[in-house]
């Protein structure tokens, strides 16, 4: 064992974490201020129009490999939307996964279906298993949510889906830029969400988008993100597309947004290189430390390397690894780069608490009380999910900043090789 140290290997804490803000620079400025020199800031008219939101729509299809996108406001409208295009509602039910995001069950309670959790694996995403011990007669999709930086194993679940005959929707909001066996996440299910808000691997501050193969789904989406009637290539309203009718919710995104990430989008390759690249170097030494157990990838080519979690035999090894590693300031300067599992917030299904209390969204208690969703399943406090709950105490999460220097990735094996001899 090696003798513990009695300083910190960093004074100070690592780089940033946000990769898509990080490399922010003269690009973005010109692009942002190209839209405001032709003060045309709407996607559809203007003085001047620029046709950014149309360009970053196709470029971005394109990069996932996918026939259609619509870029809305944020990821939790491009669930909302999503999830409004497979006309999911009362009476039906939607599994999500025990490790997730907030606006996931959001998007589903909102629409007034229930969200029916499954457990995860050492993937940290949910299983074919998992989903098939609580698919019911009433499941409608499974959004699979590709969570912290890496795929879920995806091509299990796209069996499953179309077994059940049910939507498989895929939340890529943290795995922008992840791929299995070389496909791009996004370009598995029926349709898939991304968030570009400012943790992202792209970002313009707040924005999301909604990709599909499908033709009938992209016209849908268009009229939900927007005011409820479909539009076609050049942003003409079509009032007599009938199939597209639905009520709009103005989740359009606008042109400077759009300038913004047309820039990010070419500039995630190198984006990403370095985080894997990080990732990996870091990786190579932490294997020889016999304590230490990583997440299972389905396929570790296709991990962005954004995040690095961590497996410990024990909640008492994984706290006092913690512990030492913030002593040895292992963290990014949010604080929210090395966390306890259990503790990370509205990631984790039982510290939701509108999920656990079921609030409503109306007086009538819409959607949890209302007569089409009598007899659903409504489970959502802590030992629901019983195999994520036992790895959420024994893991921790490390964002690995897409700045780090050799000399950074050095202090992050010399801090783990001296926190392993306090377990
Ligand atoms: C998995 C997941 N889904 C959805 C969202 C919602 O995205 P936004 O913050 O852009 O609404 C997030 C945001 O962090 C997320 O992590």
């Amino acid at each position: 064992m090696h003798p513990k140290m009695s300083h910190p290997v960093r004074s100070g804490p690592l780089p940033d974490e946000y990769p898509g803000a990080y490399c922010i620079d003269a690009q973005e400025e010109e692009a942002v201020l190209r839209i405001l020199r032709s003060r045309s800031l709407y996607r559809y008219y203007g003085c001047d129009p620029q046709g950014e939101v149309s360009r970053f729509e196709q470029e971005f299809a394109a990069y996932i490999g996918v026939r259609h996108a619509v870029a809305v406001t944020s990821g939790t409208a491009a669930l909302h939307v999503a999830l409004g295009a497979l006309g999911i509602g009362p009476g039906q039910e939607v599994i999500v996964p025990a490790f997730l995001w907030i606006s996931v069950a959001a998007a589903v309670v909102n629409l007034g279906a229930i969200p029916v959790l499954a457990d995860i694996d050492e993937s940290f995403c949910l299983t074919a298993d998992s989903v098939r011990r609580v698919l019911s007669s009433r499941t409608a999709a499974i959004i699979a949510v590709h969570m912290s930086g890496a795929p879920a194993d995806i091509v299990p679940l796209v069996a499953l889906a179309r077994e059940a005959n049910v939507f498989l929707v895929e939340d890529c909001a943290q795995c922008m830029g992840g791929s299995v066996h070389g496909q791009s996440v996004g370009s598995f299910g029926h349709i898939a969400t991304f968030s570009f808000q400012v943790n992202k691997n792209i970002s313009c501050g707040e924005g999301g988008a909604v990709v599909t193969n499908d033709q009938a789904l992209h016209q849908r989406l268009i009229a939900i993100h927007d005011i409820g009637l479909g539009r076609d290539a050049t942003g003409r309203v079509l009032l007599d597309n009938e199939s597209s009718w639905s009520w709009g919710r103005g989740y359009r995104m606008d042109e400077l947004r759009a300038a913004i990430l047309r820039v990010q989008l070419r500039k995630l390759p190198g984006t990403l290189a370095h985080l894997r690249t990080s990732k990996q170097r870091i990786l190579q030494t932490l294997h020889s430390l016999p304590q230490l157990a990583f997440r299972r990838h389905a396929d570790p080519a296709g991990d962005t390397g954004s995040f690095l979690i961590t497996v410990l035999p024990s909640d008492h090894a994984a706290r006092a690894i913690h512990q030492r590693l913030c002593w040895h300031n292992i963290n990014v300067p949010s604080g929210n780069g090395n966390v306890l599992l259990s503790e990370y917030g509205l990631h984790i299904y039982s510290n939701i608490p509108v999920l656990t209390h079921q609030i409503a969204v109306d007086r009538r208690l819409f959607p949890w009380r209302i007569v089409e969703n009598a007899g659903t399943s409504q489970k959502y406090c802590y030992g629901t999910c019983p195999y994520a709950d036992g790895l959420f105490s024994r893991s921790l999460l490390l964002a690995v900043p897409c700045g780090l220097t050799l000399q950074d990735e050095q202090d992050i094996i010399a801090a783990f090789s001296d926190s392993v001899s306090f377990i």
